[in-house]
């Protein structure tokens, strides 16, 4: 088991701000894990990032079991967070906790993501019963834009009050966390506040008790998503760039490899 332990994520709140990173394979799960981090998310956001989709309403389990378990071998310190993928758990409860469990079993997550509230609540009861920590996810759930016509912020104005009272309903059900995506601030707060277990937020403002960002957002990979909500802390995307341009052009000219790259007779 992992340092970061369930119990330990929920004690978190009130005392200190939680940080959460994804990652989708082993090389950066390990670099993120070195950091201070308190869970590592292998996001659905795998099937836009690393896969080249629109959206994550493609990615399925085998991917999303792969990409997991190539995490979790790379993570010693934080929690691994499996995101459920679109399908995997709305169409019943025992196929949803069947397929919780094989993220615990098969990929050595130490807890699942599901998106929604009141369609998922007895696959949520259901996996906590069985012995799987589950996070909620709120507010923007990218597996239902076709229902809100993109991406979108959401709970400004009536719908609001509708996702405070999911938030509630999630922390019935028996989540440990929440995710809060894109929804006002105030909202945010509120919600923080109202509910026992801790907020993780994106584009949801700093009264969260924790953040979440994508790492290739973070770290300025890539280059053709800017939200808002995102902050970049580096630029690799120029790193590789001259980094694999100096590599070009010196194989060109000869000058690499070089003698202190040759193996002698
Ligand atoms: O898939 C993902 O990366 C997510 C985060 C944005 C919360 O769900």
């Amino acid at each position: 088991m992992n340092e970061t332990t369930v119990p330990g994520i929920i004690s978190a709140k009130h005392i200190r701000k939680l940080v959460m990173v994804t990652a989708y394979d082993y090389s950066m799960a390990r670099l993120v894990d070195q950091c201070d981090i308190d869970m590592v998310l292998v996001g659905d956001s795998l099937a836009m990032v690393s896969l080249g989709h629109e959206d994550t309403l493609s990615v399925g389990m085998k991917e999303m079991l792969h990409h997991t378990g190539a995490v979790s071998r790379g993570v010693q310190k934080a929690l691994v967070v499996a995101d459920m993928p679109f399908m995997s758990y709305q169409t019943g409860v025992s196929r949803a906790v069947f397929n919780a469990g094989r993220f615990l079993k098969e990929a050595r997550a130490g807890a699942v993501k599901v998106e929604g509230a009141a369609g998922v609540t007895p696959q949520i009861k259901a996996m906590v019963e069985a012995g799987i920590p589950v996070m909620g996810h709120l507010g923007l759930t990218p597996q239902s834009i076709a229902v809100f016509g993109g991406f979108k912020v959401q709970g400004r104005g009536k719908s609001g009050p509708l996702i405070l009272s999911q938030a509630r309903q999630l922390e019935q059900a028996g989540c440990f966390s929440l995710v809060l995506e894109a929804v006002p601030v105030e909202l945010a707060r509120q919600i923080t506040e109202s509910v026992s277990i801790p907020t993780i937020g994106i584009g949801a403002g700093p009264h969260c008790d924790g953040q979440v960002l994508v790492v290739n957002d973070l770290l300025g990979i890539n280059e053709q998503f800017a939200p808002r909500f995102v902050k970049r802390y580096a630029d690799l995307s120029a790193t590789v760039r001259n980094a694999v341009s100096d590599y070009s052009r010196e194989v060109r000219s000869g000058q690499f490899p070089g003698p202190e790259h040759c193996y002698k007779d």
